[in-house]
């Protein structure tokens, strides 16, 4: 199958330029010998480049261009595939935008086009490319420091855990994960999780017991996490549950069960975060609404979980909106390398800032995925990078602090 991959990245100003004449050297020879066509753009500080061939042939050579460390911030714009090549001729050209005008590189690229009709102005791999000569999106461009910019430091100032008799109360329990905003060392709020007593997910418990049961359950076990967070210390940080939407439908006077165990617990509703999946969201039915409106006027806030993963996400925000988004971990993994993320993420956060609604980053593992999102304008995070859960515990906390020189 052919596949065509652009991607772009930031030339390592530490390498002379002249040196990469030797590289597309070689590169043409190797790129022939395996059928690969590599149209490679510079514009003096960026490359952007588009490798088309035979999958595993392109997949390989990218790899091995993605380790090279005469470039960094490599960002993959696109993978598409296609019935025949577009990009006629096999090998490597490198153009420096800096000496060709826009039109002329646009038409020598044209020109390796195999048939005019393969290579139409609606191509979206032709586009790019028209995007990267007249250098439009550069604003987009978020490009970080390497990782060892940072180091993480270890604090314990706010780790806490239960007592055995705060504990043994049911069949479940409570792992806690902070959700912070590492660069002012603020801790937001404590996210809670279900789980069994032995530290298994709350979906393993679930599938033993009926559905009717499961709402009643997943309901009542707030009742626990409002005593363990206030217990372990919460203070005026926010508690941040999950609940399922139909646990609010089918269980009557839900939100005054809340409020009551909430008072119990010495908290105030304000500082309660119920967070509800984006896959669980039923924008149109009516008794979902009204038991989010009452959720709302108890003075809780809300927040959709899961954000991009599920299927109503848009459709929900033009009904009601919450005070919190927490963007999928699936599309935080890797956000730094993969230009479909980016954009996906930037959309978020301008909607979210047009609606005044506060974007968390779930997830987060890597050093680069954080100083992305950080650069693109998200400033809460909840992941290992900073804190694994811990079961009946506030966990241990790694800040982020900058490396000297
Ligand atoms: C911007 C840029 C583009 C490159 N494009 C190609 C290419 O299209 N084909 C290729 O074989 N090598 C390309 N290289 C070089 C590879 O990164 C690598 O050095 C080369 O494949 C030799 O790898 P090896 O010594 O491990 O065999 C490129 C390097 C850079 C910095």
């Amino acid at each position: 199958m052919l596949t065509t991959l652009i991607y772009r990245s930031h030339f390592n100003s530490s390498v002379t330029f002249s040196s990469m004449f030797n590289m597309v050297a070689q590169a043409n020879d190797h790129n022939s010998s395996v059928g690969v066509t590599g149209i490679l753009l510079f514009d003096g500080t960026h490359f952007f480049q588009l490798l088309e061939g035979p999958e595993d042939a392109v997949l390989q050579v990218y790899k091995k261009i993605s380790q090279d460390k005469r470039h960094d911030n490599l960002v993959e714009l696109m993978q598409d595939f296609s019935p025949g090549r577009k990009f006629g001729k096999v090998g490597m050209e490198l153009f420096d935008l800096r000496q060709h005008d826009e039109e002329s590189v646009l038409q020598a690229v044209l020109e390796r086009g195999t048939s005019p009709y393969k290579l139409t102005y609606d191509d979206r791999a032709l586009q790019f490319m028209c995007t990267f000569v007249e250098g439009r999106e550069k604003e987009n461009y978020l490009e970080i420091p390497s990782k060892d910019h940072w180091r993480f430091v270890a604090d314990n100032s706010n780790a806490a855990s239960l007592s055995d008799s705060d504990i043994n109360v049911t069949e479940y329990s409570f792992a806690f994960q902070p959700i912070i905003d590492p660069l002012s060392q603020h801790i937001l709020s404590y996210a809670a999780e279900m789980r069994t007593v032995n530290g298994g997910s709350a979906s393993s418990y679930f599938s033993a017991i009926s559905d009717e049961e499961m709402y009643q359950v997943d309901l009542r076990s707030k009742a626990i996490a409002f005593r363990q967070a206030s217990r372990l210390g919460l203070g005026e940080k926010t508690l941040t549950v999950k609940l399922l939407p139909m646990s609010l439908i089918a269980m009557p006077d839900a939100v005054e069960f809340l409020l009551n165990e909430i008072a119990l617990s010495g908290l105030v509703a304000e500082q309660v975060v119920i967070a509800i999946t984006e896959n669980g969201f039923i924008s149109r039915d009516e008794a979902f609404i009204k038991a989010i409106r009452r959720l709302k006027q108890s003075g809780m806030r809300l927040a959709i979980d899961d954000f991009g993963a599920g299927l109503g996400g848009l459709l929900v925000l033009t009904r009601f909106q919450p005070e919190k988004i927490t963007i999928d971990k699936d599309i935080v993994s890797d956000v730094h390398r993969q230009g479909p993320k980016q954009a996906i993420v930037q959309a978020i956060i301008k909607f979210c800032t047009s609606l005044e609604i506060s974007v968390i980053a779930s997830g987060v593992e890597k050093t680069e995925e954080w100083m992305w999102l950080e650069a693109a304008g998200v400033n809460n995070f909840q992941g290992h990078l900073f804190s694994e859960p811990q079961l009946n515990r506030f966990p241990t906390i790694r800040w982020p602090e900058m490396n000297d020189g």
